[in-house]
């Protein structure tokens, strides 16, 4: 079988490639922006790295000549000077959908997030809405995959948590009283390979979250127990935050915004988690932390 990933040198990706090189007889077109990326993918006679570019629908056609699934990473939380909500998420989803219809491929998948909806007054789960649904109806078999925060080695989460957690004393937003399903890495890349073998069936979207619902500031503390230390969480007044934000984010031209930080304190709730639908079965929350911090 032949997968093509795009953003393959996401957390995401790196991982997944990992999962994918172990599995016999399976080819994989690694998909990056940039030659430089290839040093961070995984290194297997399975993969083979190739340069695309979402503004050149003959380096994407070329990325998915062959390939009877399309797994679309690519896509951004924190916009900067270079990439926006337009450009990543929903530019660059349109032009992969069209190459994979250029191409005959017969599957693609999409991961999104928890809480997207085209009609969001958010304007990144907005652009994630908008993805979706250009994936939904560009009549190849489309399957949208709604994650939450995702946990595993190199994730901007756990990046974010392990920090947070070994700093000692801890300011977060609005005291980390949100609650999160944090999901390993590993368990999404379960489920990608599982959804991108089966064969395929019209429009699917899946809300796939992690075992457990836990406050951010409980999950920090868990954590900081876990390396053997204490944290004291305080609170950073969530209005004070956005305001701060919205001074920083014009001045860098990106950066956290208001946007992002509710998206990061909104409650991470689904009607119903998509794991046995699919077929795969969680990692407990304490072994994706001790996974996390295993890497460091
Ligand atoms: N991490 C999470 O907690 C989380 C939660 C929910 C959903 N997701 C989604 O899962 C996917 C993978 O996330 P991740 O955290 O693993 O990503 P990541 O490590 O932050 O990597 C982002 C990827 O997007 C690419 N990218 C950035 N700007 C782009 C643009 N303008 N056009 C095309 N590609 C661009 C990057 O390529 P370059 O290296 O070339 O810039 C990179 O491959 C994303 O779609 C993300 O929205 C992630």
């Amino acid at each position: 079988m032949k997968i093509s990933i795009t953003g393959a040198n996401s957390s995401v990706g790196i991982n997944l490639l990992g999962h994918l090189s172990e599995i016999e007889g399976m080819e994989v077109i690694a998909g990056v922006r940039s030659k430089s990326a290839f040093a961070s993918l995984p290194q297997s006679p399975a993969v083979t790295p190739t340069t695309i570019s979402y503004d050149d629908s003959a380096s994407l056609e070329q990325a998915l000549a062959g390939t009877d699934c399309v797994i679309h990473l690519a896509g951004i939380l924190i916009e900067n000077k270079h990439s926006n909500y337009a450009s990543a998420n929903v530019a660059a989803t349109a032009a992969v959908v069209e190459a994979a219809k250029a191409m005959s491929v017969k599957h693609i998948i999409f991961i999104s997030v928890v809480g997207a909806s085209a009609s969001s007054s958010n304007a990144y789960f907005r652009s994630k809405g908008a993805a979706e649904e250009l994936v939904l109806n560009s009549g190849l078999a489309g399957t949208v995959v709604r994650t939450p925060i995702l946990m595993g080695p190199g994730t901007a989460g756990a990046s974010s948590l392990i920090g947070t957690a070994s700093s000692g004393q801890a300011k977060v937003l609005g005291g980390g009283d949100y609650s999160m399903r944090p999901l390993d890495t590993d368990d999404l890349s379960s489920a990608l390979i599982k959804l991108a073998t089966k064969e395929a069936e019209g429009s699917q979207v899946f809300e796939l979250v992690g075992p457990e619902a836990i406050a951010y500031k409980d999950l920090i503390k868990k954590t900081a127990g876990l390396m053997g230390k204490e944290v004291e969480v305080g609170s950073v007044p969530v209005l004070f935050a956005k305001i701060g934000a919205a001074i920083g984010s014009t001045i860098k031209g990106g950066g956290i915004t208001p946007t992002v930080i509710d998206v990061i304190t909104m409650n991470e709730v689904v009607s119903q988690n998509a794991d046995s639908q699919i077929g795969i079965s969680l990692t407990p929350l304490q072994d994706t932390l001790t996974k996390i911090l295993n890497n460091e």
